[in-house]
């Protein structure tokens, strides 16, 4: 299972970044997780730039995060809330992957790093389902980080992080042995 992560915080010491890199870490055999990178690098969506994926005007780092997440088997995001809403950047790629055909059926989990934040994960629940992505039962799966300080290895070594990891892996395996059924 190819697991492409997105964080939706672009800030260096984010905690959303550190529990996508913690999971990568803890992911099972057989389960590979890339994080992605570009979200800070993507231009200001408008349909005047969007193309299809092969034609050349298309901005470069759009072409790069569509065939990152058409190459993947599921993604996983993980995103802070800014003013009870999605932040600027991540709302900025999702708008990215609207027009492609990417995202329909593909198998989403959503991480709340902090439990208070309720806003902004309703409001990608909604984008999510009406990109037709597949958001995985239990989304958001919530582990409450705020105030504890961890760092990537205080994370990977803590049980809370580990059992909600472990969630998010399972439930997304599960959404895909579905799909292989009914194929
Ligand atoms: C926030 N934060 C925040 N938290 C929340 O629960 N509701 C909110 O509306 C906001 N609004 C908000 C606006 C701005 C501009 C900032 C910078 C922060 C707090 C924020 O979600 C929290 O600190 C996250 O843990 C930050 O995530 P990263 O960057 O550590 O991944």
């Amino acid at each position: 299972m190819q697991i492409l992560a997105i964080s939706g915080s672009l800030r260096a010491a984010s905690s959303n970044t550190t529990l996508l890199r913690a999971a990568a870490r803890l992911a099972p055999d057989g389960v590979d997780v890339v994080l992605y990178d570009g979200l800070g690098s993507l231009p200001h969506f408008s349909p005047d730039l969007d193309r299809v994926l092969d034609d050349p005007a298309l901005p470069s780092s759009v072409r790069d995060l569509r065939t990152r997440v058409g190459a993947a088997d599921a993604l996983v995001i993980s995103s802070p809330e800014y003013a009870h809403g999605i932040p600027g950047s991540l709302k900025n790629a999702l708008d990215w992957l609207v027009g492609g055909s990417e995202i329909p059926g593909m198998p989403v989990a959503l991480i709340n790093a902090s439990p208070r934040s309720v806003h902004a994960q309703a409001s990608l629940a909604e984008t999510l389902r009406t990109m037709s992505a597949d958001l995985v039962p239990g989304s958001p799966f919530t582990v409450a980080l705020s105030g504890r300080g961890l760092d990537e290895d205080g994370m990977v070594a803590d049980a809370e992080v580990q059992a909600t990891v472990e969630a998010v892996f399972s439930a997304l395996e599960h959404a895909l042995d579905g799909r292989q059924d009914t194929t």
